[in-house]
């Protein structure tokens, strides 16, 4: 059977979110979430088709270094220490290394490296500021907020979608950039993303 070299590209990718979520129970289906908010705000700001395609990728994989991290610290319930802390930071420069290896994925690695930079130049790994943070890492680390804060964790329940919103608007500017903030808060307002779509079998297709 012919297959395009894409649709390999994206089973990968897809093969490497699913290692992820055997990995963590707690965040099954957090990459896939992510990558459809991120694919909404990315249609809302007309990113070319080619970019939308590496968005997608990125989105899916942003926590693939999340592998490397011991369970005892990845799944610890109690404060993390400051090196527990530090351990768990590594994984977007973890998730970079793994890409950087694969050709075919190269592109994707700004995204996977800067996920948790914040506007404001106080995030890691680089403390980037601003338009320094590359497109795709300040949509996928809205994107990736949004959803940690509205999912239940180990140590915490999820808030609800309104508080949600009240946060990502009250840190505009600080952790998130604002006109990418704006534009998801009236993207969650006029049409929210459909999560049972997303969990269908055939979610990638
Ligand atoms: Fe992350």
């Amino acid at each position: 059977m012919f297959t395009s070299r894409k649709t390999t590209n994206l089973e990968i990718v897809i093969a490497f979110t699913e290692a992820l979520d055997a990995r963590d129970q707690h965040t099954a289906g957090h990459s896939r979430r992510v990558m459809e908010y991120a694919l909404s705000i990315g249609k809302r700001l007309d990113l070319s088709a080619g970019s939308i395609e590496h968005l997608r990728m990125a989105a899916l994989l942003h926590d693939i270094g999340k592998i490397g991290i011991p369970d005892a610290i990845l799944h610890k319930i109690d404060k993390l220490s400051d090196a527990e802390y530090g351990t768990i930071k590594a994984h977007s420069e973890i998730g970079a290394n793994i890409l950087k290896s694969m050709q075919t994925f190269e592109d994707l690695v700004p995204a996977i490296y800067h996920h948790h930079e914040r506007y404001d130049g106080k995030g890691y790994p680089q403390g980037l500021r601003g338009e320094n943070i590359p497109l795709h890492a300040r949509i996928i680390a809205i994107a990736d907020s949004f959803d940690a804060m509205i999912s239940d964790r180990a140590y915490r329940d999820a808030l609800n979608v309104e508080t949600a919103l009240a946060e990502l608007e009250s840190n505009k500017g600080t952790q998130f950039d604002p006109d990418i903030a704006h534009i998801f808060i009236e993207i969650l307002h006029q049409s929210p993303p459909d999560m049972n779509k997303i969990m269908e079998p055939e979610w990638y297709l």
